[in-house]
């Protein structure tokens, strides 16, 4: 079995999964301040520090996805965050990608940036810890989009970064997320998050990456947010279920999903029955990033030295989808 695999497998083992703690600092900053925190560098490493030193980073959080900022922080003289993650049995993982800027062709569209001089920078991360990385490729529905050109252009960056990160030791986290934004029904995004995401396994294909050492970080299919039909939870999870069985390679060990502006009970509910009705062999888990840390931050904006009580909070959401990563939760554990 490849070292990249291992690696893989014990992120996702045993229900764990991914806290995206990534954020921009642009997107920190918003989300600080929708609680009224100022955002200062030593306000995001305190919140997110008691993120990572909660319990359920040794029981449930495989892994955790870090922004250039974080992984270079230091907890105290000895400890970085990226040793203090190790330290609590979770693997560190970094974004690599520079963001989604418009995409020439297609101004309505966007293309992810960060190729130029990502093989000296993942050198740079392999040093300080990281085990796996992330990129992100994001895809809007509409009449006429995504188009070819973005679908085409978006698969092929994503290859490009894969076998970058590969060639350094790191499992990369392939992310095409199509935005649940608009008013197109599941159906529509059934077909181009299909479309999408076989157009990615071509290029990886192409690029020769080991697809038993990369993790796929896909949307779940739903009704578009201003869509007036809307499906049930069961057909949210039938449909995913459908989708990546006949769009992924059964080598891809694990699916960790995003949760794209679900609320946290949604992105829960949905991926516990997901594993309840899954027929294949993936691993299907979460990457979160607001569907784990929403509830935490606004406790611990209330008073932002309550560390034990913010831990709380998160520790309850990361167990909860825990269970749900292995379709063993049910609504009345919710408090
Ligand atoms: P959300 O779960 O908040 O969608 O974030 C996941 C992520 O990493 C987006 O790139």
């Amino acid at each position: 079995m490849s070292e990249l695999n291992n690696i893989a497998l014990k992120i996702l083992e045993k229900g764990k999964g991914i806290l995206a703690a990534d954020e921009s600092t642009g997107t920190m900053t918003k989300r600080l301040n929708s609680v009224n925190v100022p955002s200062t560098p030593e306000n995001r490493l305190l919140f997110r520090h008691s993120l990572f030193s909660a319990a359920s980073m040794t029981d449930c959080i495989g892994g955790v996805i870090l922004y250039d900022e974080t992984i270079k922080q230091d907890i105290s003289k000895k400890i970085s965050i990226p040793e203090l993650i190790l330290k609590m049995g979770s693997a560190p993982g970094i974004k690599v990608d520079t963001g989604a800027k418009v995409l020439a062709g297609s101004p309505d569209e966007k293309i992810t940036e960060g190729l130029d001089g990502l093989r000296e920078r993942l050198k740079e991360y392999y040093k300080l810890g990281a085990k796996f990385t992330k990129w992100r490729g994001v895809y809007s529905i509409s009449e006429n989009y995504p188009s070819k050109l973005s679908i085409q252009s978006n698969a092929h960056a994503l290859a490009r970064y894969s076998a970058l990160v590969q060639e350094c030791y790191m499992v990369p986290i392939v992310e095409p997320e199509v935005l649940m934004d608009g008013g197109h029904s599941a159906e529509e995004c059934y077909k181009k998050t299909s479309e999408v995401i076989q157009k990615c396994f071509e290029e990886l294909i192409l690029h020769k990456i080991d697809l038993r050492g990369i993790i796929l970080k896909p949307n779940m299919i739903l009704s578009g947010i201003n869509s007036k039909n809307k499906i049930s939870n069961e057909e949210v999870a039938k449909l995913t279920i459908k989708c990546l069985k006949n769009s992924v390679p059964s080598e891809v060990p694990g699916i960790a999903f995003l949760s794209g502006g679900q609320s946290e009970i949604e992105a829960t509910e949905n991926l516990n029955l997901i594993n309840k009705y899954n027929d294949t062999n993936f691993i299907m888990s979460y990457s979160y990033g607001r569907a784990l840390q929403q509830s935490a931050l606004k406790y611990w904006s209330k008073d932002i030295q309550n560390i034990e009580g913010t831990q709380k909070v998160f520790n309850h959401r990361a167990k909860m989808n825990t269970l749900a990563a292995q379709g063993k939760w049910s609504k009345d554990l919710e408090i």
